[in-house]
C-alpha cells in the first residue's frame, strides 16, 4: 500500500472523529432555556413592590395553601384523623390557618419551647410530641407551664420509645404530682429507635397500666421510608402496618381492653396516600409539609399538591457577561458554551436550601463559589431583570428553610395581605 493511500486513509478517519465529536458537541450544548417571569411571579414581584419589601423573604400563596389543605382533606376524608406537622409550618398564624382549614385541633410538635407557646396561645390544641424528649425537657415544660387554658393531662401525649424512659418520666410525674399520658413511639421499620420488640412493649404497657398518674393514650408509628425504599412501595407499606397490627394486638392483649379510640398514629406528607384504600390499624395520619409543597416533596404521591412557598430575592447588580476572578476570559467561554450563563445577577442573600424558580433557566455559576451574602445567578439574554427585580427560588425543605426570613409574607390573589411570624430560634 501506498504512503498517500495511507495518509488519506488516515485523514479521513481523523475528519470523522472530529465530524462525530462536533455532533456529540452540538447534541450536548446548552440550549437557551431563559425567560423573563411568567405572569404568576411577574404578579408576585409587583406585589412585592408594592408592599415595599426590599429584603430576602418566604412568600406563601395563601390561595394554593388553601387548595392543598382541600386536597389533603379531600383525600382524608372522614377516615382519619388529620393531625397538623408543626416544625413543617413554622409559624403560629400559618398553623391556625391550616388548622382552621382542615378542621383540625390536632398538632404534632418537635420542640419543648413550643410546646409550651402552643399551651399559652393555642390553648384547644391537642398535642401529641413527634419525638421523644429528654425527661429534664418534660421538666422543662412543667416549670414553664401556667395550665392557663390548656390541661396537659388531657390534652398532651409525651412520646416515650423505650422502658428506660418510661421509667424517667413516671419518676417526674410523681415528683411533680401531674398526671402524663403517654404515647408509645414503634419502630415499624424506618429503625430510628422506638420500640422494636414485643416485651418492651408489654413492659411499658405494665408500668403504665400499674401507675395512676400515667394514662396509655396511643401508638405511634413513622414510616417515611415506605415512599424511599426502591421497589414496591406497596409491599414496603404492608410490611410496616404488619408491624403495626402486631404491636396493636400486643397491646390490646396487655391491656385487657380495645385501643382502637386511642390515638394511633401514622404517616408523614410522601405516606399518607398510601392509607386511602384499604385497612389499616392507624386511625390519623399526620402530615405537613404536603401544605407548602417544598422541592423535596416533588414526588408521584404528592402530585395532586401544589408548590405555595417561595423564596423572592431582590437583584443588587445585573450584569450582561459572567466573569470569573482569576482566570481571564473562561466566563465568556463558559457563556459560549452554555447560553444560560451570559449574564449575570447576585441577590441580596443567598446560599439557601433553595433552588431558582423563576425567571426560567437561572443557575448558579459552579466557578464563583456560594454566597450568603451576595449570590451569582447566571442566566440567558433572554433575561431581561433589572436591579431591584425579584428572583424566585423554591425552597427544598421548609422547617428550617422558612425560619432564615423573619416574618412570612402572605400573598393572595395579587397582593401582600399579611405578615405570619415564624418560631424564634428557642420555639422551633
Ligand atoms: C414523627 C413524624 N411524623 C410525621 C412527619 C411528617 O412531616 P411532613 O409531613 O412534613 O413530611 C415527621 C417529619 O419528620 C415526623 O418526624
Amino acid at each position: 500500500m501506498s504512503r498517500s493511500v495511507d495518509k488519506s486513509r488516515r485523514n479521513l478517519v481523523l475528519g470523522g472523529l472530529a465530524l462525530s465529536a462536533l455532533g456529540t458537541a452540538a447534541v450536548l450544548k446548552p440550549r437557551n432555556i431563559g425567560e423573563n417571569h411568567k405572569p404568576y411571579f411577574q404578579q408576585m414581584s409587583d406585589a412585592l413592590d408594592r408592599a415595599g419589601l426590599a429584603k430576602p423573604s418566604m412568600v406563601i400563596d395563601k390561595a394554593i395553601l388553601q387548595k392543598n389543605i382541600a386536597v389533603l382533606k379531600s383525600n382524608i376524608g372522614n377516615r382519619y384523623n388529620y393531625r397538623v406537622v408543626a416544625k413543617s409550618l413554622p409559624s403560629l398564624p400559618l398553623l391556625e390557618t391550616v388548622m382552621a382549614g382542615a378542621d383540625t385541633n390536632r398538632l404534632m410538635l418537635f420542640h419543648q419551647p413550643f410546646i409550651n407557646q402552643v399551651a399559652r396561645q393555642l390553648p384547644q390544641a391537642d398535642v401529641l410530641l413527634g419525638k421523644p424528649m429528654p425527661v429534664a425537657a418534660a421538666a422543662n415544660f412543667y416549670r414553664a407551664y401556667d395550665g392557663q387554658g390548656f390541661d396537659a393531662a388531657r390534652q398532651l401525649q409525651w412520646l416515650i420509645d423505650s422502658p428506660a424512659r418510661l421509667r424517667q418520666y413516671q419518676q417526674l410525674a410523681q415528683q411533680l404530682g401531674v398526671s402524663m399520658r403517654i404515647n408509645i413511639e414503634l419502630d415499624v421499620g424506618l429503625h430510628r429507635g422506638g420500640v422494636k420488640g414485643d416485651s418492651d412493649l408489654a413492659e411499658m404497657l405494665k408500668i403504665i397500666e400499674a401507675d395512676p398518674a400515667l394514662t396509655f393514650s396511643g401508638l405511634m408509628g413513622y414510616e417515611p421510608h415506605v415512599a424511599k425504599v426502591p421497589g414496591n412501595k406497596l409491599a414496603e407499606r404492608d410490611k410496616s402496618m404488619e408491624v403495626y397490627s402486631g404491636k396493636v394486638a400486643v397491646a390490646r392483649q396487655v391491656v385487657g381492653r380495645s385501643i382502637d379510640d386511642l390515638t394511633l398514629n401514622a404517616a408523614g406528607s410522601p405516606t399518607y396516600q398510601y392509607y386511602l384504600d384499604g385497612d389499616f390499624p392507624p386511625n390519623e395520619l399526620s402530615a405537613g409539609s404536603c401544605l407548602v409543597k417544598p422541592a423535596d416533596f416533588d414526588i408521584p404521591t404528592l402530585a395532586d399538591h401544589q408548590p405555595a412557598a417561595f423564596v423572592a430575592t431582590p437583584v443588587l447588580k445585573a450584569l450582561d457577561h459572567t466573569e470569573i476572578p482569576g482566570v481571564d476570559g473562561i466566563g465568556t467561554l463558559m457563556a459560549i458554551w452554555n447560553p444560560n450563563r451570559a449574564k449575570t445577577f447576585f441577590t441580596y442573600g443567598g446560599f439557601w436550601k433553595a433552588s431558582p424558580e423563576s425567571p426560567a433557566g437561572l443557575s448558579l455559576n459552579p466557578l464563583f463559589g456560594r454566597s450568603t451574602n451576595q449570590e451569582m445567578h447566571n442566566g440567558s439574554e433572554n433575561i431581561t431583570l433589572q436591579p431591584d427585580d425579584w428572583i424566585f427560588l423554591r425552597p427544598n425543605q421548609s422547617e428550617f428553610v422558612f425560619l432564615q426570613f423573619g416574618d412570612i409574607a402572605v400573598y393572595d390573589k395579587g397582593e401582600i395581605v399579611d405578615s405570619w411570624p415564624v418560631f424564634g430560634p428557642s420555639s422551633v
